[in-house]
């Protein structure tokens, strides 16, 4: 484990480097305590009349064995080497370099490099796991060809994979064997992959637009193939979509993917070889629930377009990771769109983004989409860079148009194949397709914080006038203490009284352009003329800018718009507003010790939406779905007591399921009706309102007896656990929760993907008792403390998932926090700091939990020794 040095790296310090490495050969003999790596590297100075700088690579834990140059022996006094650099003193201007080194993948615990799992070896090199392979140049605008040859023992590896196409393989005797891999295109060190292993395989084949022919291929556990059909399915589709919707091919003979069950993240875009977490590749009816499908759709899709933003045009630096990341989630987001609800899925998105990228870029952990400075990477790879990453480019094609948006696209891809390229590369190529100028939007790039946008309406009958008075302010976050003024485009319309969007013939005070209005000063009065009647305004439609809205707006507006928006996605959010008030106010009653006290008219309009059947399945669904505790904590901001919230959420159920009980009884019904599994978005929809529906009901008499049912009843995972969430967080301790979590317990125990599913739902059990709960759980023999799934499972939902449980009283949850932080750190320092964000929300909390906090934080904090990852996220937290 690298102990923190404390370095921090800054974008203005880039420089290119001194030497170019156009041509990389590796030649890896396996085996799991000792493998040796042979890395021959054709090396040149960048700059021919430059003076000879020393060579200077990047190495990490690594042990040299031998050092030639040109293929001779290189002598000691002209190099010198230590686990974490090579230095060639004086090179020549351009020469051969070939480095031996031993590494043990057996005992590679932090999952980055040449790692072992469940036998099978693997690598992860994103984003600076090459060099505990050999010594590099280990920087993303270091572009190389690479000829890689595998050596391993045929029993123990019958397969051997690496990037691009495979050239040769032969049988070298005494068991072992060999194969050879070309890739014809230059990329960066972070994209060389490897895998070496016994592994089932899913075979199938793509004819591109062109017409070459590809050969498919997904890795898995033997015996697991038919769960990667669903895995094939969407890769085929994805790679139809991108031909289709941004003229992209795919470029080699081979696309494989290969699951593995030790995985930091969620998957890796390796050129020609994708390497997933097998929890994004394993799904069927009996083990997988509809969310995971949706996931695994998303997750293939997202690993096969970096083939073009990602892989074809890299990133300069670890400073423009959201070049390729949040321009490859927006079209993941697009892909998803299109196959599914375009309108469910930008609620999901939307809902995704509060709830993780908002808590970041409003706590102590915020940062522009592309920082400025960084400790460890590892830790950038966040909901900011990822998730707003993706809205910002959404953005543009809203300012742009869809046309010009895709010419701009095209212009990128067009100057910048081949290349590691910036931001700047990026936008100018949209201002250069559209003429647009972008300077000011660009900010959405450099500044954090979430922009807020205050709105106050007023409608002049007489002038026929609607004004908006529109304001908008960015909160400070660390170290950017003043924030300038933002491009904010608002997507709007006017509701008339008959629910459609009235005309207006005029419009000034802001730019606004097809139903959107461009926001460019601190102020602006927007004046729309010839509106008789005083509309419903409807502001930031589809979610057209990532920002937090305060409209200041009569309540029977909000409900008139639940029901009447045009836009989906406003209407949703016009009821969630609607609830997140009730339950915030219901939520201070409470700690005043007096009744929730809920207004009928939300019952009442939860069961109008309940029945209307011109809504799809899958928004009714989402639209009865309360915000969560961490939702409404974040609305409320400060002091915050989880039990009270907790409470006034339960609360609202019980009184909509009371009110409605007859009508979603009867929907309920209807909905058990349907024909054979099918994981498609209109099936899913229906099980996911089901599911709503039985959260609901389960809250009044005999809910435990109805849930008990449904989980007995259910043929498929997305049911059972639904089902298995209600009884565990509602009726613990009834017989029929105990029954239900043994039951599940005993069918699936051997699987532990489907395993990790019981850990969640049990830790995340509201209530004190969960820190006992999830102490005992992870004394499970199921459970592990390598395997990062594990982790997640018990530990995340934990951590992240469980408001009441976690921030108990008495700090219980915080001590169990720093425990586990600091021991999971010795081997992977990784998924401990992520792990660790857990807390970054503390200072909302009220006083007495925040001290206790505090104290769990500075107790790791005053560890010695910590990894860079884990010091650099625990010391922002507190700063
Ligand atoms: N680039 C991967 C993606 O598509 C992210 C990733 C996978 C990663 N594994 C990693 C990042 C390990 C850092 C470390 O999103
Ligand atoms: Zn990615």
């Amino acid at each position: 484990m690298r102990t923190d040095t404390g370095q921090v790296f800054r974008l203005e310090d880039y420089r290119p480097s001194d030497y170019l490495i156009p041509r990389t050969e590796l030649s890896f003999v396996l085996s799991p305590d000792a493998t040796q790596v042979t890395a021959t590297l054709a090396i040149r100075r960048r700059d021919q009349r430059a003076q000879a700088a020393p060579l200077v690579l990047d190495g990490d834990g690594l042990d040299l064995r031998g050092a030639w140059l040109d293929g001779k022996p290189l002598p000691e006094a002209d190099y010198s080497a230590t686990s974490d650099k090579f230095i060639l003193h004086s090179p020549p201007e351009e020469f051969s370099l070939t480095l031996e080194t031993v590494i043990v993948p057996s005992k590679n615990t932090a999952l980055m490099g040449l790692y072992r799992s469940n036998g099978v070896y693997c690598t992860q090199c994103e984003a600076e796991g090459f060099r505990r392979i050999t010594y590099f140049l280990d920087r993303p605008d270091i572009l190389s060809v690479y000829t890689v040859r595998v050596e391993a023992d045929r029993k123990e590896a019958p397969l051997l994979l690496s990037n691009g196409n495979p050239v040769e393989n032969g049988d070298l005797g005494g068991g072992r064997h060999y194969a050879v891999w070309y890739d014809p295109f230059p990329k960066p060190s972070y994209l060389f992959a490897l895998v070496a292993g016994d592994l089932g395989v899913v075979a199938d084949r793509f004819v591109t637009a062109s017409g070459r022919e590809v050969a498919l291929g997904i890795y898995v556990e033997h015996g697991k193939q038919a769960r990667a059909a669903y895995a094939m399915d969407a890769l085929k589709r994805s790679m139809t979509w991108d031909e289709e919707v941004f003229g992209r091919e795919y470029d080699l003979d081979v696309f494989n993917i290969v699951a593995v069950s030790d995985f930091n993240m969620g998957a890796m875009e390796n050129k020609g070889l994708n390497i997933f977490n097998d929890k994004y590749v394993l799904a069927d009816e009996e083990t997988a629930t509809d969310a995971d499908f949706a996931n695994i759709e998303a997750v293939i899709a997202h690993e096969y377009f970096h083939n073009w933003t990602g892989n074809r045009i890299t990133c300069r630096d670890w400073f423009q990771l959201c070049l390729k990341e949040g321009l490859t989630v927006y079209r993941d987001h697009e892909f998803s769109a299109d196959q599914r609800s375009r309108a469910v899925k930008r609620i999901a998105e939307v809902r995704t983004l509060r709830a993780h990228q908002f808590p970041e870029d409003q706590g102590p952990l915020a940062h522009p989409v592309r920082p400025r400075r960084y400790r460890e990477i590892n830790n950038f790879y966040t909901a900011t860079v990822y998730e707003k990453g993706s809205e910002v480019v959404r953005m543009i094609r809203t300012i742009l148009g869809a046309e010009d948006f895709r010419r701009g696209m095209d212009l990128y891809f067009e100057r910048h194949d081949g290349e590691a390229a910036t931001i700047e590369d990026f936008l100018k190529a949209f201002e250069d397709a559209s003429g647009h100028d972008l300077t000011q939007f660009a900010l959405w790039y450099h500044q954090a914080g979430t922009p807020n946008v205050s709105v106050t309406s007023s409608h002049d009958a007489i002038a026929k006038t609607l004004t908006l008075q529109i304001e908008q302010s960015v909160p400070p976050t660390p170290s950017e203490s003043r924030k300038r003024l933002m491009h904010i485009p608002i997507a709007f319309g006017l509701v008339g009284p008959d629910g459609r969007d009235i005309a207006y013939s005029d419009a000034d005070g802001a730019a606004v352009e097809n139903g959107v209005i461009h926001l460019r000063k601190r102020k602006h009065s927007v004046r729309f003329s010839g509106v008789a009647e005083r509309p419903a305004v409807s502001l930031n439609r589809g979610f057209s800018a990532p920002v937090t809205l305060s409209v200041e707006q009569r309540a029977e507006d909000q409900f008139f718009l639940a029901r009447h928006d045009g836009d989906a996605f406003s209407r949703w959010q016009a009821f969630n507003t609607v609830m997140t008030e009730a339950l915030i106010a219901a939520s201070r009653r409470i700690l005043d010790n007096r009744e929730p006290g809920f207004s009928p008219a939300i019952a009442e309009l939860a069961g109008a939406i309940a029945d209307d059947e011109s809504l799809e399945e899958a928004f009714r669904a989402l639209a009865l779905t309360p915000p969560g505790e961490a939702d409404i904590a974040r609305e409320i901001g400060t002091n915050i007591d989880p039990d009270a919230i907790f409470a006034a959420r339960e609360a609202l159920l019980r009184f909509v399921a009371r009110a409605n009980a007859e009508r979603f009884q009867g929907a309920y019904g209807h909905l058990a009706k349907t024909g054979p599994f099918s994981p498609d978005a209109a099936s899913a929809g229906r099980r996911a309102l089901r599911n709503v529906l039985l959260d609901h009901l389960s809250t009044l008499p005999e809910g435990a007896r109805m849930a008990s049912e449904h989980f007995l009843s259910a043929t498929n995972m997305t049911d059972r656990a639904a089902a298995l969430t209600v009884l565990a967080h509602r009726h613990p301790s009834t017989p029929e929760a105990g029954k239900a979590l043994a039951d599940f317990e005993k069918t699936f125990g051997e699987d532990a993907l489907v395993m990790d599913k019981w850990f969640a739902i049990q830790a995340a059990a509201p209530g004190p008792h969960a820190v006992e709960t999830v102490k005992r759980l992870a004394r499970h023999p199921g459970f592990s403390l390598g395997n990062p799934n594990r982790l997640r499972s018990l530990f995340g939902s934990f951590f992240s998932g469980n408001q009441t449980g976690f921030h108990r009283a008495d700090g219980a949850g915080y001590t169990l926090f720093a425990d586990t932080i600091l021991d999971i750190e010795k081997r992977n320092p990784q998924v401990a700091a992520r792990l660790a964000t857990g807390l970054r929300s503390w200072r909302s909390l009220e006083p007495k939990r925040q001290e206790l906090a505090r104290q769990a934080l500075v107790r790791i904090a005053s560890t010695t020794g910590l990894s860079a990852d884990l010091s650099d996220i625990i010391e922002r937290t507190l700063a």
